[in-house]
């Protein structure tokens, strides 16, 4: 039997970031969690039993808002996609977003991604992964908090289908660079394709809240495809 990567790593991709949830976010943090939410459990999930539809997975690590990932499940209701993220007044939004939509192709997680990822996905059942404008941490000292890794690239590939893909995109071009060495140096995926851009040539994706700040500054923006290599 194929065994899990339990990606026991002490360090954090991620600092809470203050921020009041609005009550409006709070109301949809307790009528509508019901709804779109999965309590974190440790135990892995049965993909086929949490959506009504057959469809393939779409999982985004960090969605911030939410507003592209409800975006993103509206466009595609034949797929399913799950979103995981950490800051509340984020999945408040997000909830209230998924709402407006009416869609029911959408479930939520508020949890440490590198442990729902390691605990609760299954092997080979994700379609595509998503990880949109991940933190930077700029400072050479906080890149070991920096979420692309081998280990999570090993954790991704494990999970993704055969033919399913990472799409990452960053406006920090630092972090680009990272990000071709580390996914280079990793036997799991191939480049299927790159683009850097200026906010006008987002690679399947919209733009996002993060995006936008980026393109505030000046920052360009890079994309990537990385299709998951056969074993
Ligand atoms: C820079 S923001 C980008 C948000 C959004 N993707 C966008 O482009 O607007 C990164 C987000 O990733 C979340 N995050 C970082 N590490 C995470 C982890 N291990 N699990 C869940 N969320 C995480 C943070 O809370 C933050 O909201």
């Amino acid at each position: 039997m194929q065994e899990q990567n339990t990606h026991k790593r002490s360090i954090r991709s991620f600092v809470k970031r203050s921020g009041r949830l609005t009550p409006s976010q709070q109301k949809a943090l307790l009528e509508l969690w019901p709804v779109y939410g999965i309590d974190y459990s440790g135990v892995a999930l049965d993909l086929q039993g949490v959506f009504t539809n057959p469809g393939s997975v779409v999982l985004e690590i960090g969605f911030g808002n939410g507003e592209t990932l409800v975006q993103q499940a509206v466009e595609s209701p034949e797929k399913n996609f799950i979103g995981i993220e950490v800051h509340e007044p984020g999945v408040g939004h997000c909830l209230l977003k998924a709402r407006e939509a009416g869609i029911g192709n959408l479930r939520l997680l508020a949890h440490d991604a590198l442990e729902v990822l390691s605990q609760q996905i299954p092997l080979a059942s994700l379609s595509r992964v998503n990880l949109y404008f991940p933190d930077p941490w700029p400072k050479k000292r906080h890149h070991k908090r920096r979420i692309v890794q081998q280990d999570f690239l090993d954790l991704i590939a494990e999970r993704l289908e055969t033919g399913g893909t990472l799409n990452i995109a960053t406006d920090w071009t630092p972090y680009a660079e990272y990000i071709d060495e580390t996914v280079s140096r990793s036997s799991r995926f191939t480049c299927n394709e790159s683009r850097e851009h200026d906010g006008d040539q987002p690679l399947d994706r919209p733009r996002t809240k993060f995006e936008q700040r980026g393109l505030k500054k000046g920052h360009r923006i890079h994309d990537w495809c990385f299709r998951r290599s056969t074993d």
